[in-house]
């Protein structure tokens, strides 16, 4: 298979996201889409801003604008830090775009024709003082399951709890404080999820390679007992209920489809814009029937996403009896938490990415993220731990390998790739640490292991500097320049590997190793990655990484080729900088 479709799940609109969200499912969807492309697969990696629902109204009142107005703004905003950040999305989209609508109705039409949606009348909660109904995060009250004083209607935030408006206890209006509040009939429609129990048990049963969080979490739900869901809400902000005509449906004047049955319809949408801007064919990547079988799609979210993803959005995709292509890999993530507690705003704890961006390069913050990807357990970010990682994984060890050989071959061999030398015992070694080293690396990209993939990339630039080391150029050069010669140029050609391997983490400073190396940003520098497709004179087995293939890896430079010096790749974090920000946003005291 080679068509790769990744997909990140839509940040809400309602500002720009928290280094947790960035690292629980957009760095991680876009250091896997950077890796896949190196790798030689067509990747399409689409994303969006989440536009509908009760977070976009709340947050426009709050900000006193128009909520159009507001979703234009901050779509704008947060399109432009994900580029500071260097989130390489082949498209990202809206969820408020015509397409999104369109799909979204086709859906709920199809549904209601296979008899997979049905009128209920269901309690809601009023607001005497608002005048309206109250859905989702309009209510807030206390939680059923762990009595938190402030959780919203439609989930906990302390215990992470789905939950049912009219649950809460002590339940007040969001929008006015209002306590007089009661609860009323209204109609609404329902996704009958609950026929689909046995389909989605066996789907979710047979999927491949999804990490365990993701598939335990759809079985809870369906041991539990699925229940069908209401799809409609008493929101003015959304798409609206209309019957096949077009007209508004008869008793849902003034009602709109739930933000999370538009939302995941909104990955397709988005792939629709993207066709239409760039002549791309969105079918072959979401229609089976017109080639998307081939199609290996891959979904990243955080935990609290898994349930829409595993169980509401299939419920969709398979009621529809259409065929559309269902994700095969889902990556799902635990929380990024600050200092082992919640990033929170409003008390000024916690990092946002257009704060983060301020304060340190983005190779920075993608590095120390994916490096401690909360894949197995929830993963804590303090500034001691950032620091580190930044000084010693970058500065010391990739920035220190680049600098020392690179302004060394400047110094004494012009600056050029030099010839001579036999390879010895430390080549040897050299070589099949990489041997072992790069196979690992790919295999881990490949398994969307990230952490893992981050550990053994920083192994490579170890045994990059442990060769220097031991081959000792600077030793030999006045006694045996050919002897210097074969450390500079080995170590010239780890420089030039390193710059491919960093492009999928820290691509900036891939872009200046490449700079000055004088190697063009190919696409095919995956050839250093994919034995299989190297053009040499010799026959390899696909994925035998033999010492021949390895030996010319190392020996890709041509003899005289000019290289120069970067300039410093990455400035250390100082103590003060650490005091600075935790003053600024605080930190251990949490
Ligand atoms: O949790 C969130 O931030 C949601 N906006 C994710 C939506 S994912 C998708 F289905 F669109
Ligand atoms: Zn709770």
């Amino acid at each position: 298979m080679s068509k790769i479709l990744i997909t990140s799940a839509l940040p809400y609109i309602n500002g720009v996201k928290h280094l947790g969200n960035l690292a629980g499912s957009m760095l991680p969807a876009d250091v896997y889409a950077r890796a896949m492309r190196l790798l030689d697969y067509e990747v399409l990696y689409i994303c969006a801003t989440d536009e509908h629902g009760t977070p976009a109204e709340l947050a426009a009142q709050a900000e006193g604008m128009a909520v159009a107005d507001y979703c234009d703004k901050m779509h704008e905003a947060q399109k432009s830090a994900g580029a500071d950040f260097k989130l390489s999305y082949d498209y990202f989209g809206r969820s408020s775009a015509p397409s999104t609508a369109a799909l979204t109705q086709h859906f709920a039409q199809v549904l209601e024709q296979n008899g997979m949606i049905e009128e209920r009348v269901s309690k809601q909660v009023y607001s005497n003082a608002d005048g309206r109904y109250l859905p989702d995060r309009y209510v807030e009250g206390t939680c059923p399951n762990c009595a938190f004083e402030a959780a919203r209607g439609d989930q906990c935030d302390n215990c992470g709890k789905l939950l049912d408006p009219i649950d809460l206890i002590d339940p007040y209006s969001a929008v006015s404080g209002s306590k007089d509040v009661e609860v009323r009939d209204t109609k609404h429609l329902y996704l009958k999820q609950s026929v689909k129990s046995d389909d989605l048990r066996k789907w979710v049963t047979s999927a491949k390679d999804w990490p365990p969080l993701a598939t335990s979490i759809a079985l809870k739900w369906l041991d539990e007992g699925l229940r069908d869901r209401s799809i409609t809400r008493d929101l003015e902000w959304g798409i609206p209920v209309v019957d096949k005509d077009g007209n508004p449906r008869a008793g849902f004047e003034g009602k709109v489809y739930y933000v999370w049955f538009d939302a995941p319809i909104a990955y397709i949408g988005a792939t629709q814009d993207w066709a239409a801007e760039t002549g791309g064919d969105w079918e072959s990547w979401w229609r089976t029937d017109k080639g998307a079988d081939d199609v290996q799609y891959v979904q990243f979210m955080g935990k609290d996403n898994v349930a829409f993803h595993t169980l509401s959005f299939p419920t969709t995709i398979m009621g529809s009896g259409e065929p559309w292509k269902m994700v095969d890999q889902l990556k799902a993530f635990n929380w990024v938490t600050w200092y082992g507690g919640k990033f929170s705003t409003s008390s000024k704890r916690g990092v946002f990415m257009d704060q983060a961006i301020d304060i340190a390069p983005s190779d920075y913050w993608r590095w120390h993220l994916m490096a401690n990807a909360p894949e197995g357990n929830d993963a804590a970010f303090t500034w001691e731990e950032f620091q580190a990682s930044v000084n010693s994984d970058l500065a010391n060890v990739l920035g220190n390998f680049v600098n020392r050989i690179t302004k060394y071959c400047v110094g004494k061999f012009d600056g050029k790739v030099p010839d001579g030398g036999v390879p010895g015992e430390a080549e040897d070694k050299l070589i099949s640490e990489m041997q072992i080293g790069l196979q690992y690396l790919k295999q881990k990209y490949e398994q969307r292991e990230f952490r893992q993939a981050m550990f053994a990339t920083r192994k490579l630039w170890t045994a990059g500097n442990e060769y220097l080391t031991q081959a000792a150029p600077w030793t030999h050069y006045k006694t045996d320049t050919a002897q210097a010669a074969i450390g500079v140029r080995y170590g010239l050609n780890l420089v030039a590997l390193f710059a491919i391997l960093a492009r999928p983490i820290i691509p900036d400073a891939a872009a200046k190793i490449h700079a000055a190396m004088g190697m063009p940003m190919l696409k095919d520098a995956w050839k250093f990655m994919r034995p299989e497709i190297l053009d040499l004179d010799y026959e390899v087995d696909p994925g035998d990484w033999s010492k021949e293939y390895v030996t010319n890896i190392l020996n890709i430079l041509e003899i005289g080729h000019n290289i120069s010096a970067p300039d410093v790749l990455f400035t250390k974090i100082e103590d003060d900088d650490i005091a600075t920000w935790t003053e600024r946003f605080g930190g251990g005291e949490a």
